[in-house]
């Protein structure tokens, strides 16, 4: 929900904290703020607002200290508001004493700590960070060692926490520790640098580790070490990245959104390929124990919002093709559900960032009870993918829109390849249908393709639906699942009302709230589900509705007369979702930046949720 820094080194540390801070902005930009030291000063000096990166950088020109601008050691932070408005006083860092700090995550204890440690007349914010500074200071007070106050300190801590700190008498030094929320950090001969993603540490290396929980790093400028509560050393478990550097730069685009959408073909591909050999789907390169898939009888989806809605598609073609029912649940729902879990239960967990801790609480849950734990992930190293037994990793390279998009067409890849790998290993497929099934797979790449290469047909429909306040998308089976997701998409970048719905319900209540004009986008896509469709398409626009119809190519001889419609490349129906999504995605860019929205960083969002 936040992103945090910290750098100690040979670089200005303002420079490295702020370009790293922009890169971060994604996961909340409520507020930033920066503390430097290590210069000639020797203090340790917060500079920080309510407001974007941006407006902490017009800050740093006008007030920063002449000693601070060569500063070579800081930390930073970009705030997603949990505890405390967003104001100047509640961005980050926070001071109490001799610590600095800065913190992602949830302190549920707060309140007790405040009053255990006699904190009220210290405190000037609303923050649960700033009670966790003054824990701090007040262990520090009684070992002068930074080490031991942080040991001390989270053994007090309830809740979620990657906590980034500095302390008066160390003003070269940066410390760390975490439980739950991410930290990743670095070190190379520009310094030791950590950050809460990847993404942040891409411009200095593509050497890595993960921060373990409850590990203490101690970041110098040219060495780091880590160490347990106790004061033992540990030795990094040292990853490389597996993105290409600046990868995750704008390349030019004006949004990441839209840059991201016409990467997913890419992304397909690179997910897809290293996965077949001579058509048959193998996971061998994902060192799958398959019996994750053979030895389970009840299988479960749990995700959030974009990842859930790939596991509406997977449940669409079990039930057709492996006569299997699959559960999809929403992460933040399912263990409040007392969800029937055993052994023979397989929880899949899909989830972009492998951060959300909604989904990270399904997997516990889940494995404390016997379920077989397989995650479908786009991060390595993140929380997820380090809980689950098995993953599978999307190659779709780092997304820094909030706005998923390529993470959800890699997803929907690789549950294409799991369909047809059960269906293999079950028998219900002989070696030629899945043959003939991952051919079409291989064949969504360039479907998307031309519906990207129709953008500027989808832009003018977008023109249609600027002024709307709500907005209804109707169809049926495959394509009502890809509507939850295309509705997602308009809502969470537009802020336009937009709800997804079975067009066969919408007599039985939603259809009262067609009125003239009401913008009702349609998708056809399921050849056997047209005729019943288009009747329900047709009792939207007599009560007015202006409906624009998506609809599969060789489906749509005619309809041009009755319908504004957009046709979309053709595939077998199950494959229809690809092009579809692109298309919806499309709709809710054009939308959003014709708007003149910040389309990366929609209101009240955050890229990553790592609070429950
Ligand atoms: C999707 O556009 C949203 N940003 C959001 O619903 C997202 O899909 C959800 O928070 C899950 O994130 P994850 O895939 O990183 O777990």
């Amino acid at each position: 929900m936040c992103g945090i820094i910290g750098y100690t080194g040979s670089e200005t540390a303002q420079e490295v904290i702020t370009d790293a801070l922009t890169t971060l902005e994604y996961r909340g930009y409520d507020s930033a703020g920066l503390a430097l030291s290590g210069s000639k000063s020797r203090s340790i000096d917060i500079y920080k607002c309510a407001g974007r990166v941006s407006d902490l950088k017009s800050m740093l020109e006008k007030k920063m200290k002449p000693a601070d601008r060569e500063a070579t050691c800081g930390v930073g932070h970009t705030r997603w508001a949990t505890h405390g408005g967003v104001t100047d006083t509640n961005a980050h860092p926070h001071r109490v004493g001799t610590v600095t700090l800065v913190h992602n995550g949830i302190i549920e204890n707060y309140r007790e700590l405040t009053d255990e440690f006699r904190l009220k007349g210290k405190l000037k914010s609303e923050t649960d960070t700033e009670v966790v500074a003054g824990v701090l200071d007040s262990f520090y007070a009684e070992s002068e060692d930074p080490k031991k106050a942080i040991a001390e300190t989270v053994k007090e801590l309830k809740g979620t926490f990657a906590l980034v700190v500095m302390f008066a008498n160390y003003p070269d030094v940066v410390f760390a520790v975490r439980n739950v929320s991410p930290i990743v950090a670095t070190q190379s001969p520009q310094g030791s640098m950590l950050a809460s993603d990847l993404t942040a540490l891409t411009r200095f290396t593509d050497r890595y580790f993960v921060l373990p929980e409850y590990t203490i790093a101690e970041l110098h400028r040219s060495a780091l070490y880590l160490w347990t509560l106790n004061g033992k050393p540990v030795e990094p478990e040292w990853l490389t990245m597996d993105w290409e550097k600046n990868s995750a730069d704008k390349g030019g685009y004006p949004f990441y959104m839209e840059k991201e959408i016409d990467e997913q073909p890419e992304g397909i591909r690179k997910t897809v390929e290293p996965r077949l050999k001579d058509g048959i789907p193998d996971f061998s390169c994902d060192e799958l124990d398959e019996s994750i898939l053979t030895d389970t009888e009840e299988i479960t989806v749990a995700a959030c919002g974009t990842a859930m809605h790939t596991g509406l598609v997977f449940q669409n073609l079990a039930r057709k093709i492996l006569h299997t029912e699959v559960n999809v649940c929403l992460a933040s729902e399912y263990m409040y559900g007392e969800p029937v879990v055993g052994e023979k239960t397989l929880l899949i967990a899909v989830s972009q960032s492998g951060e959300t801790i909604d989904t990270l609480e399904a997997v516990k849950y889940a494995k404390k009870r016997g379920a077989r734990t397989l995650g479908i992930i786009n991060v390595r190293g993140s929380s997820i993918a380090r809980e689950c037994e098995s993953v599978l990793f999307t190659n779709a390279g780092p997304e820094i829109a909030v706005a998923s998009t390529k993470a959800y067409t890699t997803q929907l890849s690789l549950f294409y390849l799991l369909i047809a790998r059960i269906a293999y290993l079950k028998g219900i497929w002989d070696e030629d249908k899945v043959r003939d099934f991952t051919a079409h797979l291989c064949r969504t790449p360039d479907a998307v393709d031309e519906v990207l290469n129709i953008r500027k047909d989808i832009h003018i429909i977008a023109r249609n639906i600027l002024e709307a306040s709500d907005l209804f998308m109707i169809g049926r089976g495959l394509d009502y699942a890809a509507l939850q997701e295309g509705s997602l998409k308009l809502k969470e970048v537009s802020y336009i009302h937009s709800e997804a719905y079975a067009s066969g319900e919408l007599k039985h209540g939603p259809i009262a709230l067609i009125t003239e004009e009401t913008p009702v986008v349609a998708l056809a896509t399921q050849e056997s589900l047209l005729k019943k469709g288009l009747s329900n398409v047709r009792e939207v626009r007599s009560r007015g509705a202006s409906v624009v119809l998506f609809v599969k190519n060789a489906m749509s001889e005619g309809l041009e007369q009755e319908f504004n419609i957009v046709r979309l490349p053709d595939l077998p129906d199950e494959f229809m979702v690809f092009p579809a999504a692109c298309a919806l995605q499309l709709l809710a860019y054009y939308v959003s930046s014709d708007k003149g929205f910040d389309v990366d960083k929609p209101r009240n969002l955050a890229k990553v949720v790592t609070v429950e």
